[in-house]
This record gives structure tokens, sequence and C-alpha cells, in this order.
């Protein structure tokens, strides 16, 4: 069974309560059920944090051995030199995706640390920026 995992960084746990106008209205854990249903041929994991640290200790871990990473670094993506190098040090392919358009926001959100290293990057789809990257492991 092919292992892929969703890996979201700081404030995605308030998906749904969070800036809804954004990123919707649903939660993660709901968007979460609906996938793992729809998509049950396949295992996939969940993580998510608030710490930087902890986000690329979980890129260690599961970066040598799971099929695919589904990676959402956040605003983590606009500052983190920690969170690129990690990508680069494992040997998992890293898709990464935003909700939002990043490109058609402020300034800042224009510059990533993960694109250069990512296989390919999915944004601006709300929540099925998540189902397309899956799609692109099948
Ligand atoms: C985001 C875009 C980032 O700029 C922002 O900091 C987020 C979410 C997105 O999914 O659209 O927290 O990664």
């Amino acid at each position: 069974m092919k292992k892929l995992i969703i890996i979201n960084g700081p404030n995605l746990n308030l998906l749904g309560k969070r800036e809804p106008n954004i990123y919707g209205s649903l939660s993660f854990t709901e968007f979460l059920e609906e996938i793992k249903g729809k998509y049950n041929t396949i295992e996939i994991a969940y993580f998510q944090s608030n710490v930087e640290g902890e986000l690329i200790d979980k890129l260690h871990e599961v970066g040598f051995d799971y099929d695919g990473i589904i990676l959402n670094a956040a605003a983590y993506t606009h500052t983190s030199v920690g969170i690129g190098d990690a990508i680069k040090a494992i040997d998992t392919p890293v898709v990464e995706v935003h909700i939002s358009n990043t490109f058609g926001r402020e300034e800042f959100r224009h510059q990533s640390y993960i694109s250069p290293n990512a296989k390919g990057v999915i944004l601006g789809f709300g929540l099925q920026s998540y189902e397309l990257a899956i799609q692109s492991f099948l």
C-alpha cells in the first residue's frame, strides 16, 4: 500500500475558523475524513504543527520511508531555510501545496523556500489543492 503524509504548518489547525473568506469554512479534520474515504487504497497520514523544528523532525522521520509528502508549510514557506534544507536532505518527494493563490496576495508570500526543492507546486484551489497533490502521487 502506498504511504503518503500530509504535513501542515502553523495556524492550519484553525482551518474552518481562520479567515474563512480566504481558507474556507471546512475544518481539516472533516476534509481529511472525506479524502481518506475517497482514496481508501492508499495510506494517508497526517501531521500538523505550529513549531518549525517539529515540522523538520517529521520530515526527517518520514522522508526515507514514505512514498510522498504533501507539505503546506504555511507561513514558514516564506521564511524557513531550515525546512527547505530538510526537503533537500530527504529522499521522499515533496509536493508543496497552498490553499490560497499566494501569488495573488502580499509580496512576501511570493517567496518560497520550499518550491526550489519540491517535486511540484499546487496552489490556489482551496482544499482541493491537497487532493490534486494526492493524485500526483497515484
Ligand atoms: C498558506 C499561504 C501562506 O502564505 C499562509 O501563511 C498560510 C496558508 C495557504 O495554504 O494558502 O498560513 O500556506
